[in-house]
Formats: C-alpha cells, structure tokens, sequence
C-alpha cells in the first residue's frame, strides 16, 4: 500500500492523491491533422455533395471499408443518423419493433422510434453490460423486423448467440458499434462480420472527428446505396455529370462534411498506435484493482477484444458499506473519488427505456430490466482520460486514488451513517 492511503480523505478535509479532476485530452490533435483539414479549407471542396470527387468524404469511406475488410463505407452526419438511415435502408417503419438493449447510449432507441418503429428493450449481461441473447429471445415477437445489439463501453455483444436467435426469426442484425472502434469479436473486427453497422465519430470517440460524424458500413451494396440516397434529399449524385436534383425517396440532409472526413482520416493513420498503447495503459490500470474487495472491474471475456472506450466498474455496495442504502453508498463513494481527483462519474442513470421521453412508449412493464437496473444503480464510469496514449501514469494515479478510498471505507460508513440520520 503506497503513503497516500495511510492519509485523510480528501472529502474529510485530507490532501486529495491528484490536486484537481485531470482535464479531458481528447481528442488529441497533431500537425498532420492540422494540415489534413487545411488541405480541405484551401481546396473549398467543403460538402460531399461535389460533383467531380474523390472528396475527403470518399477517402475515409474508402480507408475505413478497408480497414475493416468491408465491401462498403458510408459517412454520414453522426452516429445517431448512422443508426436512422441504416433501418430505414432495411426496410424498417411504422408497425415494426426493433430490440436495443436496456443499457445503452439512449440514441439507439431514439433512432429506432425516429423511423416511425417501436423498441422493445433486452436486459443486458451483468458481466460484459451488453445485450443477454437470452432476454433478446423473451422480446422477439410477431413484428420484430431488426435486432440492434450494442457493442457497449467498446465490447462487442455476443454476435454468435445473437445473430443465431435473429436468423431463426428473420430478424435483421445492426450493430450499434459507437463506441466500440477497433474492438474484435473472435478475431473480427466489430462492423466487419458482413451485417449493417454503425460508428459514431463524436470527437469522444475512440476513432474521433474535429466535432460530429458517423460511418455506416455493410456488405449489401443495396443497403449502402439506399444509405448515400437518403443522406442526400433522396438524389444520386455522380462524380461524372452535374447535379439532377430529381429526389428519388424521402430523404435527409445527413452528409458528412470533408472537414470532419479529413480530420479522422489522419487520425486513422495512427488509429492502431493508439488503441494498442490504450489496451496496455488500461490492462496496467485494472491489474492494480485487482485486490480491492467488492470492486468488480470491467471484463474482457475470452476471445474478446475490448477498446476501452469507457471503464465501468460496479461495485458490491452492500458488503462495503453494510446497511446504507444503496443510492446514498454510491452517491458517497462517488463523491470521495471525486474529491481524490478521480473524475468517477455516473453513465445512464436509468435503464433507457424510463428515460422520460422514451417511458410513454414502452410497450414493456416497468423494471423488466432487472440487470440494467442493478447496472445502474451500483456503478460508476470513467471516460475519456484514459485515451491519450501516454494516460498509463494518470491510469496509475487513479489506482492510487482507488487504493486510497478503499482503505477509508470505514470513514465513508461513518459519513454514510451521518447522512442517513
Ligand atoms: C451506443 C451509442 N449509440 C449511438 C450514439 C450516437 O452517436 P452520435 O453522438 O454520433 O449521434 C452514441 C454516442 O455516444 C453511442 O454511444
């Protein structure tokens, strides 16, 4: 046990491990980014939409259908749309369900019921946090046209068990791969298995752009070309005649821009570098927790690989902190990792489909997501500042942290017996 343990509690008035919450470093922008995007601002070729290409735009989707091993890329505006033009390219609409998981990001349902569908929602693995195949098979019913598993905090979902179950009712599999760039599933790439999926390049992701962005990727050269119409008012647009503006189905306005492309692209030249460094600063991270009782770090399962987009780590409340209820022992430990200087925070607060803007349109009884609700209620993320290649000694600093706040636990007791009187 390093010197920092034996000390106060920095909620307690002791000097906290770090003096201040680590300021976010991500994404990290270099020269060559710089000059990518210049490059585009010099040559005025700013939108897709450009006759006479190849655009920036056309460069990443080229550059990411070949990292994947992929027959077709398609950029889009972000990965929300992502998700919205991949199911409307599959035919999904009104009448139909879609299943997304309990615990995820809430976009996935969100663009399930912008085409018009309803999410039915899965419970999720209380180990991996992604889609039980089994609660999946208890949502499929008569108009289940698409399944949507999510490849959450950067871990794939278990893709056998779930396409067998989508396949045996003709079930259409997107993947919700957002947060999970560079994450593997028995040695494939997430979004490379041939099914429709889709990437977000929000400028948190493990893949960012300078701002807002998506990529949808499939092997259906239907799909993707319904997916280039629908981002552009329903036109086709070719590189070798000028524009038609004839609309050929009820489109969007979802391009990506070529700033945006060209700003991931050369963060794609270096992509592999980083997810590698970020694999071990974490793999480090997580082999100091080991010992810290009732702490059950994030997973990965065997044949798995993780990206590590976000850390979460549930904790066994009730056996550290005996007699506190569960929403005060989070909230205190919480607030005693934060006052160390670890930027702990909480990610989802409630199972999705009780969002208020979803709850009215669930078809479900409330709390049929017993996992997601546990999830919820007994863990805490980190994100972010663990994604620079060089976070391994801030990685360290945060076990210090840990360490720390675990060897305290019969203070916060005290605290939480405090507040509870
Ligand atoms: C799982 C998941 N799905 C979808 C999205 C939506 O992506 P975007 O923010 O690019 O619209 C996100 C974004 O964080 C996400 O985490």
């Amino acid at each position: 046990m390093n010197g920092a343990a034996a000390d106060t509690l920095a909620l307690t008035g002791g000097e906290p491990v770090l003096g201040t919450l680590a300021p976010v470093d991500w994404p990290r922008t270099t020269d060559a980014d710089r000059a990518a995007v210049l490059s585009v601002l010099d040559s005025n070729v700013l939108v897709s939409d450009r006759t006479g290409g190849p655009t920036a735009v056309e460069r990443l989707e080229r550059a990411w259908a070949d990292y994947l091993g992929v027959r077709r890329c398609v950029g889009v505006s972000n990965g929300t749309t992502a998700i919205e033009l991949a199911l409307l390219a599959h035919g999904v609409g009104p009448g139909d369900e879609v299943v997304v998981p309990a615990l995820t990001f809430v976009a996935t349902a969100m663009a399930v019921v912008h085409v018009g569908a309803t999410p039915r929602y899965a419970d999720v693995d209380p180990v991996t946090f992604t889609m039980s195949a089994r609660s999946l098979a208890a949502q499929i019913t008569g108009r289940t046209k698409a399944v949507v598993p999510v490849h959450l905090h950067g871990l794939s979902a278990d893709m056998e068990a779930i396409g067998d179950i989508a396949r045996r009712h003709g079930c259409v599999v997107i993947e919700d791969a957002a947060q999970a760039q560079g994450a593997r599933y028995r040695d494939t790439l997430c979004g490379a298995s041939g099914n429709t999926a889709t990437f977000s390049l929000q400028m948190t992701k493990n893949l960012p752009t300078c701002g807002e962005g998506g990529l949808v990727v499939t092997d259906d050269d239907g799909v993707a070309d319904r997916i280039v119409q629908l981002r552009q008012f329903g036109e086709t647009i070719r590189a070798d005649r000028p524009r038609r503006y004839v609309s050929h189905r009820l489109g969007f306005n979802a391009k990506l821009s070529n700033v945006q492309a060209a700003y991931t692209a050369s963060q794609l030249e270096r992509f592999e570098e980083y997810h590698a460094a970020r694999r071990s600063n974490v793999a480090a991270f997580l082999a100091r927790l080991e010992h810290l009782d009732g702490l059950l770090c994030p997973a990965e399962p065997e044949g798995y690989e993780h990206a590590w987009h976000i850390l979460r780590f549930v904790v066994d409340l009730g056996r550290l902190l005996p007699g506190v209820d569960t929403a005060t022992a989070r909230n205190l430990l919480i607030r005693a990792l934060r006052a160390e200087g670890l930027p702990a925070t909480r990610y989802q607060m409630m199972p999705v489909p009780e969002q208020p803007a979803l709850r009215s349109i669930c078809p479900q009884e409330p709390g049929s997501w017993p996992v997601t609700q546990d999830v919820v209620d007994r863990s805490f993320t980190l994100q972010q500042r663990h994604l620079p290649p060089d976070a391994g000694p801030l990685l360290q600093n945060f076990a210090d942290v840990l360490e720390k706040v675990w060897s305290h636990l019969k203070v916060l007791a005290e605290l939480a017996e405090g507040a509870d009187r």
